[in-house]
């Protein structure tokens, strides 16, 4: 993703170009540098937020809901994990092994968007900071208007998620939809996942009810650590 930030930038600023110092850099020296320190590991599921979530009561959520989903999180990272072996055995070479590997991007980015979404959620989360609300207000135009956009975004037919990024190359939080979980990932660091697939609502809500279950969902994000993740992108 890097390294589209920076095609991305070079080829609509050749004039001005000038090389980056800075957060970007740093990550790309770091992995040269640590390729020889480098000690891999498999995905792991985060037992701690399982818990956390299931156990906690979430206002417009069921418990069962929320263990499911659980469920299917565990699933993709067993899933990463089988696919991460099929790209490291030399020994699958032929296009239709190799084919699997194309599904890796979906499998670990549904890890990721579930952890971010499972901890971006809070049974009886606090108002967003005044700080956070001027940034959002800034850009959305209200806090209002931000969470209309949210819901309108998120309600938009076809499965997927909504997230809200920091796109460092403008300074500015966007609000973005991704397709299942890897088509349409915003350049730029995720602040707040939505999970928008029917998997997330349909057990308690009618399949043509998304619309309530975001109406429920904005209630319940915990603004503390979108704006916390917010702090850390910058
Ligand atoms: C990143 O690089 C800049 C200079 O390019 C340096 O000042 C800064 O300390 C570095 N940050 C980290 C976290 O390595
Ligand atoms: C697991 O989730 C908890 C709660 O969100 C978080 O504090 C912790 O850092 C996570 N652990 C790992 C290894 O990511
Ligand atoms: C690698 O793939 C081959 C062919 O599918 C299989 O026979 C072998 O057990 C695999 N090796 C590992 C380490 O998974
Ligand atoms: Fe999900």
């Amino acid at each position: 993703m890097h390294f589209l930030v920076f095609l991305a930038l070079f080829s609509s600023s050749k004039s001005s170009f000038q090389p980056f110092s800075g957060p970007l850099d740093n990550a790309s020296t770091r992995r040269t540098v640590g390729a020889y320190k480098l000690s891999p590991q498999e995905y792991s599921v985060n037992e701690t937020l399982v818990d956390w979530v299931t156990k906690n009561t979430f206002p417009g959520i069921s418990k069962q809901l929320m263990t499911e989903h659980t469920d299917l999180y565990r699933g993709y990272v067993k899933n990463a994990n089988a696919l991460l072996a099929n790209m490291a055995n030399s020994s699958i070479d032929t296009p239709m092994k190799l084919e699997l590997g194309r599904r890796f991007g979906f499998e670990a980015n549904g890890i990721h968007m579930h952890e971010l979404f499972f901890s971006n959620l809070h049974p009886s989360p606090a108002p967003p900071s005044n700080n956070f609300l001027k940034i959002i207000s800034d850009e959305f135009g209200s806090y209002r208007a931000f969470l209309d956009r949210i819901r309108i975004i998120g309600g938009t037919r076809g499965i997927g998620w909504v997230t809200l990024t920091l796109d460092k190359s403008l300074n500015r939080l966007i609000l973005n939809w991704v397709s299942e979980h890897q088509d349409g990932q915003s350049i730029g660091d995720v602040i707040l996942a939505v999970d928008c697939w029917e998997h997330a609502y349909i057990r308690d809500y009618k399949s043509t009810a998304r619309g309530d279950y975001l109406q429920n969902l904005v209630k319940i994000i915990d603004w503390e650590v979108v704006e916390k993740r917010l702090k850390a992108a910058m």
